[in-house]
């Protein structure tokens, strides 16, 4: 989709913009928005209105051609609910009805003229990226290891958004929710790949790409130097597997040179088969998402090398397969992690946590401002939260400079939001062995707080917040594919960092 943002004025009035399609907003009471009104010289779209044909509620549409006065061929009309009152749902709502008739008009351009300034508690740069992010979604394709492609998508492929000005905020606004855009689709291309194809190697290649592309310094390191560096917890997880891990480095030097980094670090287990405590046959392709952290830490890369963001944001992905075999972990093995601390490996499908804890371990050598890591961590996260929210854990928020409430804020700000949930004391003790430093499972109960507190251990140097995504990353059943979140949470925070 190709975008672009204009002004209307009585100079330059929407009356006579030549397009295949307006969208303008109609409201319930038969009340009609100021685009609306401009456009109603003739009388036809309030006729409409008067005939019952739409009601305004929010996500109600109705396709009027030839309208009296009006250069554009279509006129839609959808319904954005009540008059004085747009929340975000019905707007939400409204361009997803948009887009979705967009998508099957006989037009190749249109105009979305909607009162983007006039959501409740939101500002014109989330209305803008509403559309944008719901215009990629609507065009990403799932076909990319078909042999016969899906059919070319018709309809709208160029999209011009009425602004009242176009200022340099509303120019900022659109190029951001561009880039986060792009880095989503980025995010779930990679997601949705089968894991024989997205292995570690290919994830490390995805990041050397864009660090070509966008100039970031990329770093690979693989088995003999994960070794040297005594990451022996990160290695205990690819015993059993035949690929080789790859631990890859990303940085974006935005900032002063001397400007202390964001890290974002991502769990990329590019297959989970639980290895020796083997999961269940049922749904186990799933695990091929495994990687989202990993790809929402590349997702994010894209696109603040696409904005050029002034900041510096390192990513560390730890990538590698779980599988079973006569040289994997063990139940019972005890490990030696990078930090020191040992870990009795209980359940070798708690995998995601011995990966991390080198990871952080490792992200200490930057000095950092702040750690992030992203992660599938525990299907516990999903029974807590369902899909709605991603889990966040952190120490108390003083002690963090912010953290948790500048993530909090940055998801709710990006429609990808997340929901605190405890660590401390009681779940370190649940971790307890009797012949390691830690274990890697809790004692039974609150899965997802236990998983995070052993991650905890390892962040004691910097700032750190963890992000549980078991149940934001993907969707399950007939709509199954991975969301690209929270690509709009991590970019929005680092934006709102810089
Ligand atoms: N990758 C899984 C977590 C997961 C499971 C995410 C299902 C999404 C859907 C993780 O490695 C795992 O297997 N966690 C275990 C932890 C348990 C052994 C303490 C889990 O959640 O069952
Ligand atoms: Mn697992
Ligand atoms: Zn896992």
């Amino acid at each position: 989709m190709d975008f672009s943002i204009k002004a209307y004025d009585t100079k330059n009035p929407i009356l006579s913009a030549k397009t295949g399609c307006v969208a303008v907003a109609v409201y319930e009471n038969k009340k009609l928005s100021a685009a609306a009104a401009a456009l109603d010289q003739s009388g036809d779209i309030s006729a409409a209105i008067k005939s019952g044909d739409i009601t305004g509620k929010a996500g109600t549409s109705l396709l009027l051609r030839g309208v009296g006065g009006v250069s554009a061929a279509r006129v839609l009309l959808v319904g954005m609910g009540a008059f004085d009152a747009v929340t975000d749902k019905a707007f939400t709502t409204a361009v997803h009805a948009t887009l979705k008739c967009f998508g099957q008009l006989g037009a190749s351009d249109a105009i979305i003229a909607f009162p983007l300034t006039e959501v409740k508690g939101r500002d014109l740069a989330w209305a803008i990226h509403t559309i944008v992010i719901g215009a990629h979604e609507a065009q990403f394709r799932t076909d990319g290891q078909k042999s016969k492609k899906d059919p070319e998508r018709t309809g709208v492929k160029k999209l011009l958004l009425a602004v009242d000005a176009v200022d340099a905020k509303a120019k900022l606004a659109l190029a951001q929710a561009q880039a986060i855009a792009r880095g989503m689709d980025l995010t779930k291309e990679l997601g949705n790949l089968s894991a024989n194809v997205c292995t570690p190697t290919y994830l490390a290649n995805t990041a050397k790409k864009l660090g070509k592309e966008y100039k970031f310094d990329v770093e690979v390191l693989d088995r003999k130097q994960l070794e040297a560096l005594k990451m022996n917890s990160f290695l205990s997880v690819t015993n059993g597997s035949d690929e080789p891990p790859k631990f890859i480095v990303l940085k974006h030097m935005g900032g002063k040179k001397n400007d202390a980094p964001v890290v974002l670090v991502g769990k990329g287990i590019t297959f989970d088969t639980g290895g020796i405590s083997l999961k269940a046959g049922a749904g186990m392709d799933e695990m091929k998402y495994d990687m989202c952290g990993a790809a929402s830490v590349l997702g994010t890369f894209r696109a603040i090398g696409e904005m050029g963001l002034d900041l510096n944001v390192v990513g560390i992905i730890a990538a590698c397969e779980n599988m079973p075999s006569g040289r994997a972990t063990k139940p019972g093995d005890i490990v030696t992690s990078m930090a020191g601390l040992t870990i009795e490996v209980l359940n070798t499908d708690a995998e995601g946590r011995l990966v991390l804890c080198d990871a952080l371990a490792y992200a200490e050598r930057f000095n950092p401002a702040a750690v992030v890591d992203i992660a599938t961590l525990t299907g516990a996260c999903i029974v807590a939260l369902g899909h709605h929210n991603s889990g966040l854990f952190a120490r108390d928020d003083a002690a963090s400079n912010g953290l948790v409430q500048q993530l909090l804020d940055a998801g709710k700000q990006a429609g990808d939001t997340a929901w605190r949930l405890p660590i401390g004391e009681a779940y370190n003790d649940q971790l307890k062995s009797n012949f390691a430093d830690l274990g890697n499972i809790g004692t039974p109960g609150g899965a997802s707080c236990t998983a995070a507190a052993f991650l905890e251990n390892f962040t004691r140097s910097y700032a750190w917040a963890h992000l549980d995504i078991a149940g934001t990353a993907w969707k399950s059943g007939g709509a199954k594919g991975a969301t690209g979140r929270p690509v709009p949470l991590l970019s929005t925070f680092l934006i709102n960092r810089a």
